[in-house]
């Protein structure tokens, strides 16, 4: 089979063609641009990025860019833990069957196998690194989550788990003289030749300006879309960008509709919208409502461990009830001092709005949290587009099907953060010398329409998102969000801007038509996916995946 054969994809699904004004954000000469070589080059800094990298590195150069600096990652900022099979009463079984129940039919059970196998000896690895995972009696000690039916979550520092294992992943890389590492480097799109293959990447470095970087693979490894939505609990970064690149590449996307909700996050006014570590009912802190009544047996047998979407939609329903912007955690009735040392960073920051937690109720409500769906992988991370890999959250590899395990993530960076690495150095042309990279020249024509304050677009885009995209969707209000974003698509993909803010709210745009658009196609509930007007699970018309392709 040839390169441009790979069948990445998925039988049976629903492939649909949406059209996109731009294969390019700028204008590109390629020979008046600078220019950087590398044999492989990893957009984003988060655990599969830097897994990825360090594989690749083995064997190849590599350049990781990232948008920011090497910390700011959703990585840095995961709470709860990475979940894995190291106890002796866990078995690899269960936790292919808690995944599999969780995915609600859409997962694939291969991947799913693969990750859960290949967990526990990547988690070593850490280990030998050097990530300080808690332990117990000189035993790793592991939690409880929604969804598992075994105490399988690790963790690190408490509550500081994502920090932990940046922090050891980023120590190695600096470690690593194979690898190079931009910051500051915002990647506006993936570079293709005349046979749709990936030659590297174009982006903006924030002192050197325009620079193209070819390079004989590219991974994108930059994360989830959060930012879409007015409440998240993602950094500023998670705007979509990875998709939308992929996407302008030609790609094929999938399960855009599946966008998680954590069901707690922080709720007071001008804070941001900090995760409440779902550990903490792993550990038992109980929901209440603002008139004190627990409520979460009323909606799941499994109570306050019912799984994220059900906690989420229960949450929305009890805040209706009540007439109230929030719910409360509860956990007065836990040992203070072992809160303090279990959930670190969620007692400081309690402490920082003078909520004593032995005495106070948490203010809570859910936010957008992870992007299911996303750019289709084979089991080897590869994209529909040869020489381009995808791992971590931009990535749809099949393992988190219509709902997404909690601390399922962190798991499945690692695991294809070292596959993509892997599939790189394997590749039938994996250094930077046998790339022959092609004359790349691209116009925008010139538009005189009036100048734009993209910042007003992002925000207006983030509130609708909100309102009729959110955790319950109906037919009408997608339809009308559909509209709205077409339209302000329509003006803000004419423009041609020279930052960051211009470009993400272009991309912003773009994810957000498209997971608006499989929503509405979607007429059926299943994991994430909740639509008021069709509540029930269809097997016979939606027991598949939606594809979506550009159709230019
Ligand atoms: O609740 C949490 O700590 C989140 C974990 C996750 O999203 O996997």
């Amino acid at each position: 089979m040839s390169e441009s054969e790979i069948p990445v994809g998925s039988p049976g699904a629903e492939r649909i063609r949406f059209g996109e004004p731009r294969r390019y954000l700028v204008d590109i000469d390629s020979i008046s641009t600078n220019q950087l070589f590398a044999d492989c080059v990893v957009v984003g800094s988060g655990l599969a990025g830097l897994s990825a990298a360090l594989e690749a590195a083995q064997h190849r150069n590599v350049v990781v860019v990232c948008k920011e600096t090497l910390e700011d990652s959703n990585t840095w900022k995961a709470q709860g833990g990475i979940a894995s099979v190291l106890k002796a009463d866990d078995t690899f079984e269960s936790h292919v069957a808690d995944t599999l129940k969780t995915g609600c039919g859409l997962s694939d059970e291969d991947v799913v196998q693969q990750v859960v196998r290949q967990g526990p000896d990547l988690i070593k690895q850490l280990c030998q690194w050097g990530t300080p995972f808690d332990q117990v009696d000189g035993q790793i000690d592991a939690t409880l989550e929604g969804g598992h039916s075994k105490a399988r979550i690790i963790h690190a520092h408490g509550d500081e788990t994502g920090r932990a294992i940046a922090e050891t992943l980023i120590a190695q890389v600096k470690k690593t003289p194979t690898i190079k590492v931009i910051e500051h480097f915002y990647t506006i799109d993936v570079l293709t030749d005349e046979e749709n293959r990936c030659v590297g990447i174009i982006g903006q470095e924030r002192q050197r300006g325009l620079q193209i970087l070819w390079a004989a693979n590219t991974i994108l490894a930059c994360g989830g879309v959060g930012q879409l939505y007015r409440e998240t609990t993602n950094p500023s970064g998670a705007t979509g960008d990875g998709i939308a690149i992929a996407y302008r590449a030609g790609a094929i996307l999938r399960d855009m509709e599946m966008v998680q909700f954590h069901p707690t996050t922080l709720y007071i006014a001008g804070a941001s919208r900090a995760l409440m570590t779902e550990t903490l009912r792993g550990e038992g802190a109980l929901l209440l409502d603002t008139t004190g009544h627990r409520f979460m047996k009323e909606y799941h047998e499994s109570g306050e461990l019912a799984p994220r979407d059900v906690v989420s939609r229960a949450i929305l329903a009890q805040m209706r009830k009540t007439e109230s912007t929030h719910v409360y955690l509860d956990v007065r009735h836990l040992d203070k001092e072992y809160f303090a040392k279990r959930f670190p960073l969620i007692s400081d920051l309690c402490e920082s709005f003078d909520i004593d937690v032995s005495h106070d109720l948490i203010p809570v409500r859910p936010s957008a949290h992870y992007m299911v769906g996303g750019v289709a992988t084979d089991t080897g991370a590869r994209t529909s587009i040869p020489n381009l890999y995808a791992c971590g959250e931009v990535a749809s590899t099949g393992l988190h099907g219509a709902n997404r395990l909690g601390s399922n993530s962190l798991l499945e960076g690692l695991v294809f953060g070292a596959v993509a690495g892997r599939a790189v150095v394997q590749s039938p042309a994996a250094d930077v010398v046998s790339l022959k990279h092609p004359l790349i020249k691209y116009q925008i024509p010139h538009s005189d329409r009036s100048r734009l304050d993209a910042a007003d677009v992002r925000n207006s885009l983030r509130a609708l998102m909100w309102r009729n995209v959110g955790i319950t969707r109906k037919a009408q209000p997608l339809i009308e969000a559909q509209e709205i974003i077409q339209f302000w698509h329509r003006y803000v993909m004419d423009k041609i801007f020279d930052s960051p803010e211009g470009w993400e709210c272009q991309n912003m745009l773009t994810v957000s038509l498209l997971i608006a658009h499989a929503a509405l196609l979607r007429q059926e509930s299943r994991g994430v996916h909740y639509r008021m007007d069709h509540t029930e699970r269809d097997d016979t018309r939606f027991k598949r995946h939606i594809e979506v392709v550009q159709a230019n």
